[in-house]
């Protein structure tokens, strides 16, 4: 969920419903605001649906203007996305407004609680139930909102941002945090509170980031943060480093559409200020090389496309860093009583910083021992902040839905991180970790080349292909995890039927599905890769194309023995093999793309799916 909060001289309606619309990726299912107007009497309106109906509802019915307000867009848990489920939720008698993103897991027992004292609830949320129990503690504080805060979170289990304010305290918003993410905006006059910094970063890129178990009081000349206790906190100023236009559509068609034309910037820009006199030098990780000392074991931890960036990049540690690396999708480690200690360094990737599947399991790996180290796009996130270590992608906001170019900026960091590990280990010589380098910042104008010159016709068959209801996607080496991505961005954006298998676990299974007219994507790697590779993957063509399947093969330019078996060829520039596949996946991307836009759905906005999953 998105949440968003202002208290200044401006009017707040329109300050919460331009921050909404930058934080809809984070669920759009329904969308609500409540403001406190210039008479002091607070007013709300919610509704199911896109932030459109929103709109709508207060153009019909609008709202008093007010200076102090709270926004929420939702991703539904508990409760169907309805009008009555939406946020905000009041409490004391509707002067008391809540939004609430994460999940509050004992609910229920509250709520009986609160019934058996003569409570109502209208809603079927666990949200009022949190909003209920606020008012309550309110009464309990003498109108003190913050302390009603303090009472009302030792009562919740579970994961949570909560905000909220009250008729009777024009011009302050309270806020509190365990485990969901939320950050303060500092203007001058105002302040504001976001899920994260696209909320207000066309008002101010000034931020604070809010640790976890924290309570932040927010008014026009100021802001507290406190711990639980009421303790006072000291909270870490950051500069947001991208300005609002960086997280507008500008003249594309989608923010994907943009997004995948960024790809070269995003390989580019993470590799920037990460190499010098031919070295991999990484800011971040200066005077941490203990880190990577006495670890005989890495795990790479993700959701997602996340966790095929992470597959990709076992193969680069493996090779420079000569450390084991085993890459596990984070919520199934978590729940598996791993075997995990100081030996073990937890590498995870997350884009938002916020997943709360892979922010379990890193707390887990750390309370374990593990050393834990985080590749993120996003600055001030709770997964970061929980890390030993941060590797920052640089790929800029990210706002389709599903990913595209943070996926080549967490391969690209990986990388870096692979090379920096192996030469503090001494496991890899100068001239290996030159070499690729080299390649790495070639990259970013090989992509370019592809937009340039493939899309077009990439794009072409995706319409031609729009109705079909099937696509299989194969690969072999680090041309597996493409196909595995491939496939998930086709299924998320267009809604067919796709599927990745390892080239070679085609004959022992997958082939069954091959029916004249089956297309299959064929990720065909380099023949420098090993010529036994190339041509395993020639034959596994050959099978599939003897039993009437239409190939579609993603190949190096030149390669010319896939033109016999192929119906087409999507061409990528040379690279080193192992570099592939940040030219490889660039096609399927397209890809998907297209064919969701052949058949006009939404593909910054896929049904039911959200940005970042804060809840487990
Ligand atoms: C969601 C998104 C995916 C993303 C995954 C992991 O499911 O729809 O596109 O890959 O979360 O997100 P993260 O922010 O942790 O990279």
């Amino acid at each position: 969920c998105g949440i968003v909060g202002y208290v200044g001289p401006r009017e707040s309606q329109d300050i919460l419903l331009a921050g909404l619309a930058r934080l809809e990726y984070r669920g759009y299912d329904s969308a609500g605001i409540a403001v406190i107007d210039r008479e002091g009497s607070l007013g709300m309106r919610k509704k199911a649906g896109k932030l459109a109906r929103l709109r709508e509802a207060l153009d019909e019915a609008p709202l008093g203007a007010g200076t102090t307000g709270i926004g929420h867009t939702r991703w539904a848990t508990h409760g169907g996305p309805t009008d009555l489920n939406a946020h905000p939720h009041l409490a004391d008698d509707d002067r008391l407004a809540v939004i609430h993103n994460g999940i509050i897991e004992n609910f229920s027992a509250l709520k009986a609680e609160l019934e058996a004292e003569g409570f109502s609830f209208r809603s079927q949320t666990d949200t009022e139930v949190a909003a209920v129990l606020l008012g309550r503690e309110y009464r309990a504080a003498g109108g003190d909102l913050a302390a009603a805060f303090r009472a009302v979170v030792s009562r919740l289990e579970g994961a949570f941002t909560l905000l909220a304010m009250h008729e009777d305290h024009p011009g302050l918003v309270v806020g509190a945090r365990r485990n969901s993410p939320l950050v303060i905006g500092l203007g001058e006059g105002e302040n504001f509170l976001g899920s994260d910094v696209a909320a207000f970063v066309e008002h101010t890129r000034r931020a604070l980031a809010i640790g976890q178990d924290q309570i932040v009081s927010i008014t026009p000349e100021g802001v507290s943060v406190t711990d639980f206790d009421g303790a006072v906190v000291e909270v870490e100023p950051f500069e947001v480093s991208w300005d609002a236009a960086a997280a507008d559509k500008g003249g594309w068609s989608s923010f994907m559409a943009k997004e995948v034309s960024e790809e070269p910037e995003a390989v580019a820009n993470t590799v920037l200020g990460r190499v010098q006199d031919g070295q991999i030098v990484i800011p971040e990780l200066d005077g941490l090389d203990g880190l990577f000392q006495g670890v005989s074991r890495v795990i790479v931890l993700a959701c997602g496309t996340a966790y095929y960036a992470g597959l990709v990049g076992k193969y680069a540690i493996e090779q420079w860093a000569r450390i084991p690396v085993d890459v596990e999708l984070a919520h199934e480690f978590r729940y598996r009583d791993p075997i995990v200690g100081p030996e073990t360094l937890v590498v995870s990737i997350s884009q938002s910083g916020e997943t709360m599947d892979t922010l379990m399991a890193v707390k887990e790996a750390a309370r374990l021992g593990a050393k834990t180290l985080s590749i993120c796009n996003t600055q001030g996130a709770t997964i970061p902040r929980e890390s030993d270590a941060i590797v920052y992608t640089h790929a800029g906001p990210e706002v389709a839905v599903a990913s595209t170019k943070a996926f080549v900026a967490q391969i690209t960091a990986l990388y870096l991180l692979a090379l920096h590990v192996g030469r503090v280990r001494g496991a890899l010589s100068a001239e290996v970790a030159g070499a690729a380098i080299a390649e790495l910042e070639a990259l970013p104008e090989k992509i370019r080349w592809i937009l340039e010159n493939e899309q077009e016709r990439i794009e072409q068959l995706s319409r031609w292909m729009s109705d079909t209801r099937s696509v299989l996607f194969l690969g072999r080496h680090v041309g597996y995890p493409i196909a595995l991505e491939g496939a998930l961005k086709l299924k998320e954006l267009s809604y067919i039927h796709a599927e990745g298998f390892a080239a070679g676990e085609l004959k022992h299974g997958p082939i069954a599905l091959i029916e004249p007219g089956q297309p299959v994507f064929v990720m065909v790697p380099s023949p420098r890769q090993g010529a036994t590779l190339h041509a395993k993957v020639i034959s596994n063509i050959e099978e599939i194309r003897a039993r009437g399947a239409r190939v579609i093969a993603v190949a190096e330019e030149g390669d010319a023995a896939v033109l016999p078996f192929a119906d087409e060829v999507l061409r990528v520039p040379l690279a080193a093999p192992l570099f592939e596949p940040i030219l490889a996946v660039v096609p399927l991307h397209i890809f998907a793309m297209g064919l969701a836009t052949a058949k006009g759905l939404d593909v910054d906005q896929p049904r039911n799916l959200a940005k970042s999953v804060t809840v487990e």
